[in-house]
Formats: structure tokens, sequence, C-alpha cells
């Protein structure tokens, strides 16, 4: 067992024993450094005319108790994920959020994986089904937000969709059903289109024209402004696109995972983990993001592993940022009950900022196994 594994499974164990009183842990509260939770049920919605994400992140924990289980071969990891996952069945209908890839991926594609247990694998068909059904098919992308018949939202389509659609590649691996591959390569090639400028940096949030996929606006909901590079939509970004080559062997996916993870390098600070923002005027007085670190480092040993010799540059540039995170930002003083402090939820809406985020935690724990198969 490594050293990061094994200080991580230490709080992986505390955390399992306590009760989260049917709730998921989200981010730690800066002041006490516990876990904020969040009903399951909590969907996005309007609320005063903004949009609220509502709970997208109850898939992670069980993931994390699914990769513990993966890890240690451990009976007991296998049944706390199981129990874990039983209250997230409210959501397999929700389709109000394009992050149902988010919630259902890592707790039931994750526990099928593992443990080949058919009624998981079924729930996550249903789950890939309405995610399939939020495509709009004129405008040739998946709806990020609101409900599929609300005209305000119906044109939204954000780059963290890009790591949500990792449901659609398992479900036309599981199926073959032609339509989930279809959906996610379209949707992967109008996000390449659109929402990747000039100098390679990505746009958070966009909208389309449904009926024509005519880009109207730029815009951003967690970034510093419309025109910004938030550095965790550029991390899912990097993954999600590392993952559509993987599953079609498309070069245009692979160039694009290529000069986004180019990018993302050039702009990381002397410690390799990127503030919020990498256009925030108040770097270097801003808050960092160790969770676009963890999952951009995944992203980046993902595509070394996938790619050859070339990409061998994006390995070695992860394996900085996961020397950085196990030296400085992993919580080895036991002040939170996360695993990667200083993490930012939300800088803009000052939520979560300076935090441990349970998908931080996810994918530090993916980045791990991925450099150990280096
Ligand atoms: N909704 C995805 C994120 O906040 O990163």
């Amino acid at each position: 067992m490594t050293k990061s594994w094994k200080q991580a499974l230490s709080k992986i164990l505390q955390n399992a024993q306590r009760d989260f009183s049917g709730g998921y842990p989200h981010y730690t509260d800066p002041d006490t450094g516990t876990w904020v939770t969040l009903p399951p049920e909590q969907t996005g919605c309007l609320q005063g005319g903004k949009w609220t994400h509502g709970n997208w992140t109850a898939g992670f924990w069980p993931g994390i108790l699914w990769l513990s289980y993966a890890y240690t071969k451990e009976e007991k990891f296998r049944k706390w994920a199981l129990r874990s996952i039983e209250p997230l069945k409210a959501r397999v209908r929700d389709n109000n959020t394009h992050d149902i890839g988010f919630l259902f991926y890592p707790s039931f594609v994750l526990g099928f994986e593992l443990t080949s247990d058919q009624e998981l694998k079924e729930t996550a068909l249903l789950a890939a089904d309405i995610l399939a059904g939020r495509f709009i098919s004129e405008g040739k992308y998946l709806q990020a937000w609101g409900p599929s018949d609300d005209p305000n939202l119906m044109g939204s389509s954000t780059i963290d969709t890009m790591m949500n659609i990792p449901l659609l590649w398992w479900a036309y691996d599981q199926t073959g059903n032609e339509k989930y591959y279809n959906i996610a390569k379209v949707h992967a090639k109008t996000t390449l289109l659109n929402m990747i400028r000039e100098d390679n940096s990505s746009i958070h949030l966009v909208m389309y024209k449904p009926e024509s996929g005519q880009l109207i606006e730029e815009k951003t909901f967690q970034g510093y402004s419309n025109s910004s590079c938030w550095a965790r939509g550029h991390s899912w970004a990097i993954c999600g696109f590392t993952f559509a080559y993987e599953h079609t062997g498309d070069e245009e996916f692979y160039n694009a995972a290529c000069v986004l993870s180019d990018y993302f390098i050039e702009r990381l600070p002397n410690d390799h983990i990127p503030f919020w923002d990498f256009d925030d005027p108040a770097i270097p007085r801003s808050p960092k993001d160790s969770s676009a670190a963890a999952i951009g480092a995944y992203g980046m040993l993902k595509l070394g592993n996938l790619a050859g010799e070339y990409s061998a540059k994006y390995a070695k540039s992860a394996q900085y940022i996961l020397t950085s995170l196990n030296n400085n930002y992993v919580d080895h003083d036991n002040l939170t009950e996360g695993i990667v402090n200083h993490g930012c939820y939300s800088n803009p809406h000052k939520e979560g900022v300076d935090s441990c985020l349970i998908f931080g935690d996810y994918f530090y724990l993916n980045a791990l196994n991925q450099e150990s198969s280096i």
C-alpha cells in the first residue's frame, strides 16, 4: 500500500463510520473542517431567476468507497458503498440537469464494474437514458441545466458536461446501442468547436440557439468573468476530451486534450496547483483550487497512459502536480474530514472557498491509481 493511499484510507475509514444522516458530503466547512452535507433528492432549480445546482456531488462519496474497495479488496468497503448508493436512487429519473452523469458514474457504474451486480447496471442505464434524453438534436449538444422543456435554459451548455458523458460511453460499451455513442461524440464535437478559444483556454458556459446550435453568448457561472478561464472547468475539459479520445480514437479529441493540457501546464504557478481562475487579477492573493489540480492530473496521466511516448510529457507534469498535492495540500494534520484541502467550490458565490471538496478527493484517488499504472 502506498503512503498516499494509506493516509487517504485513514480518513475514509473515519468518514465511513460516521452518520451523515441521509446526506452526502459536499465540501468541508472552512471554519470547522467538517463535511457540509446535502440531501440526495436536492435537484438543480431556478431560485429568484438564478440557477442553483442542487446536489450534483452525491455520487463521489460512494465512488470513494468503491475505489477503496478496489484498492483494499476489503469486504467492509463493498458493504459501505452499497449502503451509500441506496438513497441516490431517488435521483435516477432526474431530468433537471446534465449532472446525472456525475451522480451515477462513480456510484452505480463503478459499483457495477467491481461487482457485476445487474441491478446497479440497470439503474446506471436508466440514468444514461435520462442524460441521452437531454440531447438537442437540431443544436447538436446536451442541455446542461433545467428541465428539457424550459425555453430559458434549453440553450445552456457547459464545459463540465464533458465529464458527464462518460456515462454515455459506458452505456454504449454495455449495450452496443449507438444512440449513446453518437450523442456523446456529437456533443463533444460541438463543444470542441465552440468552447475552446483560439489561445486554447476554455469557456465555462455557452448559450446556443436550440433550433440551430448557433452560438449566442459566452458566459460563466463559477469563473471570474465571461472571458476568463476557470481552472476547474478547464480540467473537466482535459479529462473529458481524454475520455472522448479513448472511446472513439478520434485524433481531434486527442489534439484537444493535448492543447488543453499545454494551456493548463503553462498557466500553473510555481507549486503546480492552479488558482481557482487563471485570470483572477487578484493572483497571487487569490484562492487555489486543489480539485482542479487533481482532476487535471488524472486527465493528463490518463492521456499519458493512452497515447505513448509523446504524451509522456503530460504524465510528467501530472506527477509534479501530484507531488505538490501530496506534500502541501493533503490534510496531514487531520484538521478536516476530507483528504485534499484548499479546494475552491465557488469563489463568486463564496461557497466552500478553501475547503476539501468531495470530488477533489475522488479524482485525487483516481490520479493516484493512474500514476501507479504508468
Ligand atoms: N458543476 C461542476 C463544478 O462545479 O465543477
